[in-house]
């Protein structure tokens, strides 16, 4: 579904991202893991277009999207769930899920599944409850799952989530697993993580940068054989 081959990125002189490349399988969740500050948001960001890459390609179900621009790539299937968030906080819960839909109204994802409000309602039963109220109001597990819910009305092929358990109560932390592992297979999910046993329980595929660079990759039923938790601990 996904296949990027050895892009590079630089923020002025300094060399970010340095000959990454990675794939995500039809159906499947690869995770990128790695410590903080190694380019893991700058990778994203070059993946939905909001930053330029220097050399190597992206294509997404085989089509060239390396110097598509960001809502063209929304179009051709990216949905992305940022780190941080990044709902719209003034507006209500409805609001910013009718966001996504609007982005997403023509598209579709690789299995034809379009998502309506009942199913994010369904996925999220506190999105419904909740759904007049305005969104900077949530706590951030249920401004997590507000994100989710509005990237999935986009119809992503591929779900693009960077860390969504940053800072966020068990609990939800536990929903957002479980919705993530049901959620494969309708479509493709690219992860990034730092929580080792999250990233192994939803991922089928592992890559783990350090300072910009894949040092390790593979299944990731190996990622503890592989010693990947030393490679993430700080
Ligand atoms: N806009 C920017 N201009 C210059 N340098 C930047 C910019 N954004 C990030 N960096 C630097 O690029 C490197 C990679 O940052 P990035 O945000 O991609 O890391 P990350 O792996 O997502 O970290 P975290 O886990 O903390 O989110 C870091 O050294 C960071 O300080
Ligand atoms: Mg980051």
């Amino acid at each position: 579904m996904l296949k990027i081959a050895g892009i590079n990125q630089f923020y002025g002189s300094s060399h970010t991202l340095r000959d990454v490349s990675l794939e995500v399988a039809q159906g499947a969740c690869t995770v990128v893991l790695g410590r903080n500050g190694v380019g893991k948001t700058t990778l994203l960001k070059c993946l939905v277009g909001l930053l330029p890459v220097k050399g190597g390609g992206i294509a997404l179900a085989g089509r060239d999207i390396t110097r598509t621009p960001c809502h063209k790539r929304v179009d051709a299937g990216l949905g992305y769930v940022p780190q941080g968030r990044e709902i719209f906080p003034l507006l209500t819960v409805e609001e910013n899920l009718q966001i996504g839909a609007y982005a997403g109204e023509r598209n579709q994802t690789a299995e034809g599944k379009q998502f309506s409000f009942d199913d994010v309602f369904h996925t999220f039963p506190v999105l419904k409850t909740m759904r007049r109220r305005i969104a900077g109001n949530l706590s951030g597990g249920q401004q997590q799952q507000l994100a989710i819910g509005r990237a999935l009305l986009t119809n992503p092929k591929l779900l693009i989530l960077d860390e969504p358990t940053e800072g966020i109560q068990p609990s939800i932390v536990m929903e957002i697993e479980a919705v993530l592992r049901s959620l494969k297979g309708t479509l493709s999910i690219l992860l990034v993580e730092q929580f080792f046993d999250f990233a192994q329980a939803v991922a089928d595929d592992y890559v783990v940068l350090v300072r910009g660079q894949v040092v390790s990759a593979g299944k990731s039923d190996q990622m503890e054989a592989n010693n990947v938790r030393s490679l993430i601990s700080v």
